[in-house]
Order: structure tokens, then C-alpha cells, then sequence
């Protein structure tokens, strides 16, 4: 059983909705979940020591939030080459800021990606059975590629 953090940045719940969501996918393929806020973590040892990484924020102004920036910052402390990544976020319109977050640890950190790409919802769909399938989806697509 491998360990994976989801990391997520949520102002009204959104996308805290689908860490939860995503953390049961992973569950469902045989592994274990962290869900955790970003502003949970202070130091990069906090980050390590996890076997996938799934990072997840709300588009706000067309952006990431200026907290996910700078955890973005604590993470590039760690080496994480080679590992199982996932980005995520909820949005109403545009949507940027789980595929930054995406081409930001597959370019910059250089971790293997899930190859569904970012996960972006809509918010109205979130707490729909659509949106809690394609969530757990999401996790099983990081979870199933990890060695049991
Ligand atoms: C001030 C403000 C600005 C926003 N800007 C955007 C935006 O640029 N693009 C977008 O798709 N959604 C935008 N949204 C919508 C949020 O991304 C959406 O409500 C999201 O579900 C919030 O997620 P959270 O509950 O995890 O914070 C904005 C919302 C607010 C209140």
C-alpha cells in the first residue's frame, strides 16, 4: 500500500469537496490518502515522504490562489522526479488554475502525470453523482498506476 498527500487550497468548500472525493478513489484502488489544507504546512519535510502527490485550488481571477503559489515554492524544495501526480480545482467559467498547477509538476518537477490531465469541475456539478464519479475517478487513475 502506497501513501498519497492531496493537498488542496478551498475558500467555500468546492474543492475541498473534491479532495475528499478524489481521496476516496485512491482508497478505492488499495491505497492510503492524506486529504490536507495547504496552509497546513509550513516546512517542505512536511510535504515528503508521501508516494504521489495530488494538488488541488479554486480558479480565482482567472489564477491560483496566492497561497498555492507559495506552497507551489515549499514544494519545489523536494525532490519529486518520477512520482505519480494529479492537479485538480473547481471554477464557474474559465478554469485556469488546475491545469497551471498540472503543467507546474509535470514541467517544473518533473513528476510522472495521470494521464487524464487536470481535473477541472464546474462547482455546480461537485456534489452531483457525475461529479463525485469523476472524482473517484480521478484517484483511481493516480491509485491504479502506484504498486500495491
Ligand atoms: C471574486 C471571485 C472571482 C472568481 N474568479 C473566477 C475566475 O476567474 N474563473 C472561474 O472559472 N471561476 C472564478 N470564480 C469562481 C470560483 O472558482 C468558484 O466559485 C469555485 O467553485 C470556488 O471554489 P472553492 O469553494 O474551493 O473556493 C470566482 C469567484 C469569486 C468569488
Amino acid at each position: 500500500m502506497k501513501k498519497v498527500l492531496i493537498a488542496y487550497a478551498s475558500r467555500t468548500g468546492k474543492t475541498q469537496k473534491m479532495a475528499e472525493f478524489i481521496a476516496e478513489g485512491i482508497r478505492i484502488s488499495g491505497h492510503a490518502a492524506d486529504v490536507k489544507k495547504i496552509s497546513d504546512f509550513k516546512k517542505a519535510e512536511e510535504i515528503d515522504n508521501y508516494d504521489a502527490y495530488v494538488f488541488g485550488c479554486p480558479t480565482y481571477h482567472r489564477d491560483m490562489t496566492a497561497g498555492m503559489k507559495t506552497f507551489l515554492f515549499l514544494a519545489e524544495n523536494l525532490n519529486l522526479t518520477g512520482k505519480m501526480g494529479g492537479a485538480f480545482g473547481s471554477y464557474t467559467h474559465s478554469g485556469e488554475s488546475a491545469p497551471m498547477i498540472f503543467d507546474t509538476m509535470e514541467f517544473v518537477y518533473k513528476m510522472d502525470m495521470t494521464d487524464l490531465g487536470a481535473l477541472s469541475l464546474k462547482e455546480a456539478i461537485i456534489d452531483t453523482t457525475d461529479g463525485k464519479k469523476a472524482c473517484q475517478d480521478y484517484g483511481k487513475s493516480v491509485g491504479t498506476k502506484l504498486p500495491l
